[in-house]
């Protein structure tokens, strides 16, 4: 029943859609997701272009948008749902779920592809059975793809964690994901 209440905390504000008494209504929200949403479309909403840096805010704080998050920002923006989740699952960098303890990505993009990262999506996949965009049953790893880290030179490339790793081989891939499972967080 209150998630429900939650869940319509904007759209129950008839014509004060996105106005400024559906985003203070929805930051009372029992729903903490929709309440820190609202926080920052608050914050967000009024400068130009607010859609990505509303999502970047909102991933960066609740570790995902949850489709609650969803509902609430494409009210305050004037948008469809639909328009916000195209956006969403434009980007691979935005997530539906929470990411598991580290995060893997691997460059997919032309200049790795050509020296090996074929194979070595192939090798991540393999070492933690499981595809791009999903995480290990153990909630250790979160694979995602990234379209060019900038190390082109010295491809192929990885990002773990947020630091990133040049001319991997599955070798050195296989280390550096044991020394991620080694030191836990
Ligand atoms: S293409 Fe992979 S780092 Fe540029």
């Amino acid at each position: 029943m209150r998630q429900r209440e939650a869940k319509s905390d904007l759209a129950s504000t008839g014509g004060a859609r996105g106005g400024p008494m559906a985003l203070d209504a929805a930051q009372a929200s029992a729903s903490p997701a929709v309440a820190a949403t609202a926080r920052i479309l608050a914050r967000l909403k009024d400068q130009p272009g607010p859609l990505l840096p509303v999502l970047h805010a909102v991933q960066h704080e609740l570790g995902c948008i949850p489709a609650e998050a969803v509902q609430t920002i494409a009210e305050a923006l004037n948008l469809s749902r639909a328009e916000v989740h195209g956006v969403i699952t434009f980007y691979p960098h935005f997530r539906g779920e929470p990411a598991a303890r580290h995060t893997l990505e691997v460059c997919r993009a032309e200049a790795c592809q050509a020296m090996g990262g074929e194979q070595l999506a192939a090798h991540a996949r393999q070492a933690l059975g499981c595809d791009f965009h999903a995480s290990t049953g153990d909630g250790d790893f979160t694979l995602e793809p990234v379209y060019c880290l900038g190390l082109c030179a010295q491809s192929p490339a990885v990002m773990l964690d947020g630091q990133p790793h040049a001319r991997v081989t599955p070798a050195k891939l296989d280390r550096l994901l044991h020394r991620a499972r080694e030191a836990g967080q």
